[in-house]
């Protein structure tokens, strides 16, 4: 099964909403096999936006993304990258359908609540940037035959 790397951003820790997003993903049959809160320091938020790295907006992503606490996840199950990038909804708030956890919640763009991975190769550098193998945890589900 695939994994991706998860992460419940400053805004929405602000707002209460960790367990209305967990539910989703936990409702959906994903599978979780780590979580914490942490404060990211400015270099981990650097290596987590690598790839945003020159943009103009790269300076108010880091602030943000550091701003408070986030709550960081890898989840696992089949098609997860873009399985949950759907749940989570279109980055353009205004594009983020009702039902989706932007189109639901978030009002603008640079607030939007939650992160997922885009792709395998991101979702393998961002677990990394939060845990260690050993904090990835391995178990068998009764349920996965039924989903
Ligand atoms: P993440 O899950 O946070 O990575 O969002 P995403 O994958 O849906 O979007 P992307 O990786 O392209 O951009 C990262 C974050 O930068 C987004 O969540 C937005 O908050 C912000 N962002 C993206 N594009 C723009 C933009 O054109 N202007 C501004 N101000 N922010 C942007
Ligand atoms: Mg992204």
């Amino acid at each position: 099964q695939q994994q991706t790397f998860l992460m419940v951003k400053p805004d929405a820790v602000q707002r209460g909403l960790i367990g209305e997003i967990v539910q989703r993903f936990e409702r959906k049959g994903f599978r979780l096999v780590a979580g914490k809160l942490v404060r990211m320091t400015e270099q981990q938020a650097e290596f987590h936006y690598a790839e945003h790295k020159g943009k103009e907006f790269f300076g108010d992503l880091v602030s943000f993304i550091t701003s408070g606490p986030v709550f960081a996840m890898v989840w696992e199950g089949d098609e997860i990258i873009a399985l949950s990038r759907t749940l989570i909804g279109k980055t353009n708030v205004k594009e983020a359908a009702p039902g989706t956890i932007r189109g639901d919640f978030a009002l603008h763009t640079n607030r939007n609540l939650i992160h997922g991975s885009d792709s395998p190769e991101s979702a393998a550098r961002e677990i990394s940037n939060f845990f260690g193998t050993e904090e990835l945890v391995r178990y068998e589900r009764q349920i996965e035959q039924w989903l």
